[in-house]
């Protein structure tokens, strides 16, 4: 192996040093207090790779280190010691993950003289939002399909699980108030039970993943409305869309609201979709009409304004911050906006000061073919590897945007994909977005991004198991 720079996502600095580490001298890993987990995975890792790392040799430290940022690491090599250093947990868990790359990649022709070139890698996230999104409503997967994707992103250093469980196929979380919606699920039904969903936030826990979980409204509701007629406007014509002025739908969905928000004990952000309603049934619907005439507007939009900053309100009134996807309305500033159309909704939303996540569509949405020889819809564009790879959030703004953009997210809606496609569909994409998610603009290069995913993947990398 030439040198450290085969590490994916690609590291902020890479300072070498004379000497090579001879893989082979490596013989035991010493884990601070609390760290013995990822050195337990180092060594199985590395006797999988043919090493014995409990035979006594040169040490493999990992340690916390108060002057290092949370998520960030030093990985330091020398022919003596490696010497792993994080600012937090998952610090420690990204460098060791480092240093498995560096090893894999080192002994790729076997153990025998393998060595890794010395030197330090000293790397820190671009962006502390670092998210993936799967839509579970439509197509619905396993607890194991979802456990696979977490241990994906977590290898990939991705720290936000966006998971969206509720749409007009599928209201996937198991109800106890209304458990005839967990018999929804048009393309294929099932939902997750109060343990499957304790045992997925338990994983992702391990991972370092937070959970944001989705349910959506006010439109993209149609099964759900199937079941509650008297919620819509019209109970005979039913379609997709709540009510937005008849009291008992706010009634209903603080209820659902509520209970869904207690599946997800730890969780601090909540998305409430808003995407795509139509204003058709609002537009026809005379108690729709009459709360927009008392309120004095002009546009049905306005009164979905205020039904979303209203919703939005109630779980800000549990402790949790709601995001939502743009709508073109205006919500209360503490709601955190994900933009998906295009790049001006971010500008859009930048003259209100929300926080936002940037998941534009034409250059983060997953179930966009890879290529044109797989199958895709006629709403769907091509996205490639290199595409996914080049999506550059800031765009032009970069000055003007400050904190505001927490990160990006890349998104798979599986309207076409069922489960069995999953990975089929993330793999190699998600590689590519890993990097924009973590490493600085300026480290981006996609040949050079080409030859590590070309060098871990012939060492075999991807096949092992990050914890
Ligand atoms: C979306 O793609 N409807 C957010
Ligand atoms: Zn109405």
């Amino acid at each position: 192996m030439e040198n450290l720079d085969v590490v994916i996502p690609r590291p902020q600095t890479i300072i070498s040093a004379p000497g090579v580490l001879k893989v082979e001298s490596v013989g035991e890993v010493i884990a601070g207090e609390g760290l013995e987990r990822f050195a337990a995975v180092i060594v199985r890792n590395a006797g999988i790779m043919g090493l014995d790392f409990t035979q006594g040799g040169v040490p493999v430290k990992l340690e916390l280190s108060p002057e290092i940022k949370v998520e960030s690491f030093e990985l330091d090599i020398s022919p003596a010691e490696v010497k792993i250093s994080g600012g937090d947990m998952a610090g420690v868990f990204y460098g060791a993950g480092a240093f498995e790359q560096l090893l894999c990649a080192a002994v790729a022709r076997g153990t025998r003289n393998a060595e890794i070139p010395c030197g330090k890698i000293v790397d820190s996230p671009r962006f502390s939002y670092r998210g993936f999104m799967l839509d579970s409503a439509r197509h619905f997967q396993s607890v194991e399909t979802i456990k696979s994707v977490l241990a994906l992103m977590a290898k990939l250093r991705l720290n936000v699980f966006h998971w969206h469980l509720c749409d007009s196929q599928g209201f996937r979380t198991e109800s106890k108030l209304f458990p005839e919606l967990n018999t929804l699920g048009t393309m294929k039904p099932g939902f997750y039970t109060s343990e499957d969903i304790a045992e997925i936030r338990a994983f992702a826990a391990e991972c370092f993943i937070t959970i944001i979980p989705e349910i959506e409204m006010p439109g993209h509701s149609q099964g759900l409305l199937a079941l509650h007629p008297e919620l819509c406007c019209d109970p005979g014509n039913p379609g997709k869309e709540f009510c937005l002025a008849k009291p008992e739908v706010r009634t209903f969905l603080e209820k659902l609201i509520t209970e869904f928000a207690a599946h997800f004990p730890d969780a601090k952000v909540m998305h409430l979709g808003g995407d795509e309603a139509d204003t058709a049934h609002w537009n026809e619907c005379p108690e729709c009409q009459k709360l927009m005439k008392e309120k004095g507007y002009d546009d049905i939009r306005k009164l979905e304004n205020d039904f979303m900053n209203d919703m939005a309100a109630f779980v800000r009134s549990l402790g949790i911050t709601p995001v939502t996807w743009f709508t073109g309305s205006v919500m209360e500033q503490s709601t955190i906006i994900q933009v998906w159309r295009s790049i001006w909704e971010l500008k859009e939303t930048l003259k209100n000061g929300n926080r936002m996540i940037f998941s534009v569509h034409d250059q983060l949405y997953l179930d966009y073919p890879a290529s044109a020889a797989e199958p895709f819809e006629n709403w769907m564009l091509v996205l490639t590897e290199s595409g996914v790879y080049n999506t550059e959030p800031f765009a032009a703004w970069e000055k003007d945007i400050g904190d505001l953009l927490l990160g990006p997210e890349t998104c798979l809606w599986t309207e076409t994909v069922p489960d069995h496609r999953i990975m089929a569909k993330l793999n190699p994409r998600i590689y590519a977005f890993c990097e924009t998610a973590w490493s600085q603009a300026k480290r981006k290069e996609w040949y050079n991004y080409v030859h590590r995913k070309e060098v871990l993947s012939a060492c075999g990398w991807f096949d092992l198991k990050a914890l």
